[in-house]
């Protein structure tokens, strides 16, 4: 017996993927988290699915539907918004289904992290730059262990990825300055990225702050943070990766001499 979890990407209904949208479409049952998965990717399960919302109900409602369902024999497809390795609250959920005997099926999703990146042509990984990208979050009510509070993260001075923090950008603000990021390093949000609505602000770690105030940004956002998201930074010969080097030889590719 198995069900599956299907990220549904960060909203634009076209952003599943294929193995996703074919479960979707066959499945009996869709559960689906309604605050951030798009309803027109929804309208894609076939007419008699029935369709159930996760909002309003408890880790053990949820469980005690996938379960029954899927013991009668019915296909259950549970969707999740981006991808569900990230900030997806999923173990639980599996724990659970697996007491009773069930096991789960994961379909990577795009995560809101690439569809924010593609959103503000970004890549994250500069050579020469930073070579790592920290997928994290700024404590709030939810603890984070101490051994990651983002000063420390941040001592490394990559890019970071701050999920969930939207209405902790002081704290990130302050966390980042202590880890000695300068104040004009570029900041990026997006907040609702590739849905129709969505918003870019384009700021540095000293404006952060005022300016998801004055865009009235409190949720749903993502927070891009390092000089990767320097607008001008392909316009910096240092920072060319070596792939497209004429001088370096790998595997595929022999050296050009000039
Ligand atoms: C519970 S987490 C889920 C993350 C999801 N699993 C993912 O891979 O994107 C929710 C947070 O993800 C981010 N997020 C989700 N969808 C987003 C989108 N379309 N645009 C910007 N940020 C988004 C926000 O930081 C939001 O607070």
């Amino acid at each position: 017996m198995k069900l599956y979890i299907i990220g549904a990407g960060p909203g634009d209904p076209d952003l599943i993927t294929v193995k996703g949208l074919r479960i979707l479409q066959e499945a009996d049952v869709v559960l689906y988290t309604d605050s951030l998965v798009n309803d027109e990717l929804i309208a894609r399960a076939k007419p008699e699915a029935e369709v159930l919302k996760s909002a309003g109900m408890s880790l053990e409602e949820m469980v005690a539907i996938m379960a029954d369902r899927v013991k009668a024999g019915k296909l259950v497809a549970r969707v999740h918004t981006g991808d569900p390795a990230v900030f997806g609250a999923i173990m639980e959920q599996k724990a659970l289904l697996a007491k009773e005997g069930i096991a789960c099926e994961i379909v990577p999703g795009v995560s809101s992290v690439f569809a924010a990146a593609a959103a503000v042509g970004a890549e994250l990984t500069i050579p020469e730059l930073t070579q790592t990208v920290i997928l994290t979050r700024a404590e709030g009510r939810t603890p984070v262990p101490d051994r990651e509070q983002l000063k420390d993260l941040a001592a490394h001075h990559c890019t970071l990825a701050l999920f969930l923090s939207a209405t902790l950008t002081k704290k990130v603000v302050r966390e980042l300055t202590e880890a000695g990021w300068s104040p004009e390093t570029p900041v990026a949000v997006v907040q609702r990225a590739s849905w129709p609505d969505q918003i870019i602000v384009r700021t540095t770690l000293a404006r952060l702050d005022e300016d998801m105030r004055v865009n009235g940004i409190r949720k749903h956002a993502m927070i891009l943070a390092g000089w990767a998201l320097d607008p001008e930074i392909g316009t910096h010969e240092e920072y060319r990766s070596k792939l497209y080097d004429k001088s370096f030889t790998h595997g595929y590719r022999k050296g050009v001499k000039d």
